[in-house]
């Protein structure tokens, strides 16, 4: 969480360029922001609490000067999001400046030691230990950098910071560890940043900065070095495939909705999968004697849609694990013998990561399915494929889900041909309906919006969902609930629908919405049973069932049609498209801002 955005210019104002940067990164978090920056060798800092564009006009942030500069966007995690817990922090002399992102773990030992030797501290943050701790390493003549590494050799927990400072005015120093950094070099200078589309409208060359490591950035362009001894490292710039068009909104109101929208397109660019990593990644799922599907949020849901699909199509047991319980659960299990796929949009979720460090020290086989190259998954796993979706800045992850469950059910069906669990006509009719998911998605948008509109507008002032399904569409469910949940704060329950007897059904009054997901399939005749049990108990159905499903039309409130001839299995892909509308629709109706959701934020970095 937070975003962090730095440069350095040959020429012409940086706070523009801070700005811009730090407005694509609020999907990082966004309940405080900040800038410094060094005009005619003075520190500047300007901060407070609130998005980006409410402080910007308030503290005019276009009025300072100076061509390099730091700029931060927050999501508090030590110490309540107001103007003195936001960053940049300094020293005591107010000379080095420092944005955060990340957790200092031991922070209240280095402050108390500090305070010890006469520092004194404003704010409650883990952050304001760092400029601090530079500029006590200062004290011995030591330049601004070597006082960074020293710095950092001291700490314990996740970070990525840049550093600026009025005693050497003409750098950034920025460094790395569990929290993601990028550097961008173009004619006009150099860039860090949280993430690549911060940068990516002044170049798309790029170098993705490993953990451990520190860069002193100059107009010049940047070095990089290893923080444990100094060493310098030598790495190339790499080119950014996509544009900045893709990470931008157009003629949309919303990200949410216009990932929404390019679902057609990330799941046709999620059919292109590259053949020799499908091989890979297939052939380790094969020899793993237990696989774990980990992941958090939406990715979580899509690992449990795969589980289904590895079982049903390959034979392969795989175990759904929500990353934060992982290692609690298998942590000492897990073994040489496991297989681990991590499914992570970002591929820098603190759990899951932790659960694959933790997975890789007992020497289990590690891979991954992200859609960020250069991620911090990429590079920890044996192998890893890319999702494919195109930079995804909604909070709530829309196209992640569709390509992420897209992607395995093309292991899954890999790993059937692999291990002779299907016929040649049976492989063959699967891969036919693959091809045939990117034009139902399109089907469904094109004809649900308004429909699902006046769903909204019917439902707005129920104050309690529940979404149910059976078999395969319990993760449908469970991705429309936390859609909901995500963007317009509505409790809602999702369950397996066999188990909503179990309790749920207990909640259930005249007039409760219960949203059924009824694809064709094995489990059509037992979903009526429960939408009977629901409608028993004074429940209003709507249902997302197949267009002249006439059962599941007859006893429902209201329907959303969905084209024929879905398999089960796929299913989720289109099923979860209308679910991720019905959310959208209300949220706008309920004056709710969807891309920036309370409390929440895109890539979850802390513990
Ligand atoms: C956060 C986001 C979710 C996302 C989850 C996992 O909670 O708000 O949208 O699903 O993190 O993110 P990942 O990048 O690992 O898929």
């Amino acid at each position: 969480m937070c975003g962090i955005f730095g440069c350095v210019l040959l020429k012409g104002s940086a706070v523009e360029q801070i700005q811009d940067g730090i407005k694509r990164l609020e999907y990082r978090g966004y309940d405080s922001v900040g800038i410094a920056m060094v005009d005619h060798g003075v520190l500047q800092i300007r901060k407070d609490a609130g998005k980006l564009s409410d402080v910007s006009k308030r503290l005019k942030f276009s009025e300072m000067r100076g061509s390099i500069g730091i700029g931060h966007t927050r999501w508090a995690t030590h110490g309540a999001p107001n103007m003195i817990n936001a960053h940049p922090h300094t020293d005591s002399n107010g000379r080095i400046a420092v944005i955060h992102n990340g957790v200092i773990e031991n922070f209240m030992e280095l402050k108390k030691e500090l305070i010890e030797k006469g520092h004194s501290f404003v704010s409650r943050t883990d952050t304001e230990v760092i400029p601090h701790l530079i500029e006590e390493e200062m004290k011995g003549d030591v330049g601004l950098r070597d006082a960074t590494l020293r710095a950092l050799r001291r700490l314990k927990g996740s970070y990525a910071i840049a550093v600026l400072s009025s005693l050497e005015p003409d750098k950034i120093v920025c460094a790395r560890h569990e929290s993601p950094l990028v550097l961008g070099v173009s004619k006009n200078g150099t860039y860090c940043a949280s993430d690549v589309p911060a940068i990516r409208p002044y170049t798309n060359k790029v170098v993705y900065l490993r953990n451990g490591e520190l860069a002193v950035l100059t107009v010049g362009g940047y070095e990089i070095m290893r923080v444990s001894d100094g060493a310098e490292i030598s790495r190339d710039l790499e080119e950014v495939s996509w544009d900045l068009e893709m990470a931008e909104k157009q003629e949309y109101p919303h990200y949410m909705l216009k990932e929404i929208y390019e679902q057609p397109t990330s799941l046709r660019y999620g059919l292109r999968l590259q053949e020799k990593y499908v091989e890979l990644i297939t052939t380790f799922l094969d020899r793993g004697k237990e696989v774990f599907l980990v992941g958090a949020g939406t990715s979580q849901h899509s690992c449990i849609a795969g589980s289904y699909i590895f079982a049903k199509l390959a034979r392969l047991t795989t175990y759904p694990v929500v990353s934060s319980e992982f290692v609690e659960r298998y942590g000492s299990t897990v073994g040489i013998d496991s297989t681990i796929l991590a499914v992570s949009q970002s591929g820098e979720t603190y759990d899951t990561l932790k659960a694959i460090d933790h997975s890789r020290m007992r020497a289990a086989t590690v891979l991954g399915l992200t859609n960020t190259v250069g991620s911090t998954l990429t590079r920890v796993s044996r192998a890893y494929i890319i999702q494919q979706s195109g930079p995804e800045i909604g909070v709530a992850a829309t196209k992640t889900f569709t390509s992420q469950v897209l992607v395995l059910s093309q292991l899954a069906l890999r790993l059937a041909r692999l291990r002779g669990k299907l016929s040649q006509d049976e492989i063959d009719e699967f891969e036919a309906k693959l091809k045939k998911v990117p034009g139902w998605v399109e089907n469904i948008l094109e004809r649900s919006r308004e429909p699902i509109k006046s769903l909204a507008e019917k439902y707005i002032g129920d104050k309690l969902f529940i979404f149910l399904g059976r078999g395969i569409s319990s993760a449908t469910a469970m991705e429309g609930r936390l859609k909901l949940l995500e963007i317009t704060y509505t409790p809602a329950l999702a369950y397996p629908a066999g188990e909503s007897k179990h309790g749920p059904i207990s909640i259930v009054e005249k007039g409760t919405p219960c949203v059924f997901v009824c694809p064709r399939g094995d489990t059509h005749a037992e979903i009526i049973g429960s939408i009977m049990e629901m409608k028993a108990r004074g429940a209003r159905i709507i249902s997302i069932c197949e267009e002249g499903d006439s059962e599941i039309e007859g006893i429902s409130d209201d329907t959303i049609g969905m084209p024929k001839g879905i398999p089960e299995l796929l299913s989720p892909i289109p099923y979860a498209v209308p679910l991720q509308l019905l959310a959208y629709e209300l949220a706008v109706l309920r004056g709710l801002d969807p891309d920036m959701p309370r409390n929440l934020a895109k890539s979850v970095t802390v513990p």
